[in-house]
């Protein structure tokens, strides 16, 4: 089996109270992990009955079986002959029982939608992968939780959820550098609006890739991951969480693509729900309004407020702050959508165990379910 398999698979027996992360020591030519004095080596404090030995070359079957005989209560490090080994992080930080100490990945994690929610869950005890295109940006976000003083970790992970074999590497990561993975938030998207004058075939395929592909991409490989968890603990829960859109309930002018791409991912929740449910692994959409503070709408140069204003798509409107009052209006709640509503729901979705393949709105009224 290879290692990537085995560590999520002994998180899950070494997180009998409460979840744990681990730290890997992977062997290779130069260096082995497969002592104990190798593993104090590293700073940590370990008696010999809380490590076992197990040879990590037999079939999954036996492995699995030899895994769940030899970790009992007490045991805090596997050494896996031919791989190295998996030291337990005790962890009882966090303020929400729901997320403390999962391991949950954020893609477009640097900013925006993506940023303010890795932010409030990690505020709430989860590890978080900041995973994105922004190497920068991203790093900053990363630090920035980091500093907090909090005992869970956020590391960054650069992908480009438009290519498989990077969404790959991303949940490969998490799990080499935090244990396993408990959700993935496919938040990772990208606008680029236009009739089908304006709208040539290379953005579309473009936007496709990000906005739809991406977030198969991120269902396929970290179910792989969950798959494996959910098989050595029955009653762990797990989430696919999807950022969608209003314009995935409803068709939005000249910004097809957009909207085209979100209505496809409803279907590939509604379908994935219905594969992974046996697995506990909940599949869910959630769709807010506009994000009116976020950069994509408030960026003083590119932002769609400016835009809109320069273009004088909203009739007699002077300032940026008459184009915003133009859309609020729009909204029976008065006002854009924040971070802390799309929170909200991404909790209320982590702490069912009986709701999966749903569409959430979270529109302030603006759009209502038939
Ligand atoms: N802003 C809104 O009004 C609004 C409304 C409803 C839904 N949404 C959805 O919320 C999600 C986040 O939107 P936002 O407004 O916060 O966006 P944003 O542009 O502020 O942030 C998006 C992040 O995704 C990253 N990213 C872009 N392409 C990527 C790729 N190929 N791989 C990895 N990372 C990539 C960017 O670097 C950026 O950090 C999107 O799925 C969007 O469709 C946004």
């Amino acid at each position: 089996m290879d290692f990537i398999d085995i560590i999520p698979i002994v998180r899950m027996l070494f997180s009998t109270k409460s979840l744990v992360s681990v730290t890997n020591l992977v062997s290779t030519e130069t260096k082995s992990f497969e002592t104990i004095d190798a593993i104090k080596a590293e700073g940590f404090e370990l008696s010999d009955r809380e490590c076992i030995y197990l040879d990590g070359t037999v079939a999954k079957k036996q492995l699995l079986l030899n895994l769940k005989e030899s970790i009992k209560g007490g045991v805090k490090a596997a050494i896996i002959k031919g791989h190295g080994a998996i030291v337990s992080n005790e962890f009882t930080g966090g303020s929400n029982a729901e997320v403390a100490g999962r391991i949950i990945i954020v893609t477009g994690g640097a900013q925006g939608f993506g940023g303010g929610v890795a932010e409030e869950l990690f505020d709430k005890g989860a590890h978080v992968v900041i995973a994105d295109l922004n190497e920068e940006v991203g790093q900053q976000m990363a630090d920035k939780l980091n500093s907090k003083g909090l005992t869970n970790r956020a590391v960054f992970v650069k992908v480009n959820v438009g290519d498989s074999e990077s969404v790959k590497t991303l949940v490969e990561q998490t799990v080499l550098q935090l244990g396993g993975v408990d959700a993935i938030i496919s938040n990772a998207g990208i606008l680029r609006a236009g009739g089908l004058d304006e709208m040539d075939p290379d953005t579309f395929d473009l936007m496709t890739k990000v906005n739809y592909a991406g977030y198969f991409y991120c269902a396929k490989h970290a179910s792989r991951i969950m798959k494996l968890q959910s098989e050595v603990c029955s009653d762990h829960f797990m989430d696919i969480i999807q950022i969608n859109s209003k314009s995935g309930l409803k068709g939005s002018n000249r910004n097809f693509a957009y909207a085209g791409g979100k209505f496809g991912g409803i279907g590939l929740t509604q379908s994935f729900a219905l594969e992974l449910m046996p697995n506990n692994i909940k599949v869910n959409s959630i769709c807010p309004g506009n994000f009116f503070d976020g950069p994509l709408w408030s960026d003083p140069e590119k932002g769609l407020f400016v835009q809109y204003l320069n273009a004088g798509k909203v009739p007699g409107a002077k300032t940026v702050s008459d184009v915003q009052a133009f859309y609020e209006k729009q909204v029976p709640a008065g006002r854009g959508c924040r971070v802390n509503d799309v929170t909200k729901a991404i909790l209320y979705v982590i702490d069912q165990d009986y709701e999966t393949g749903q569409a959430i709105p979270v529109t302030g009224g603006q759009e209502m379910l038939k």
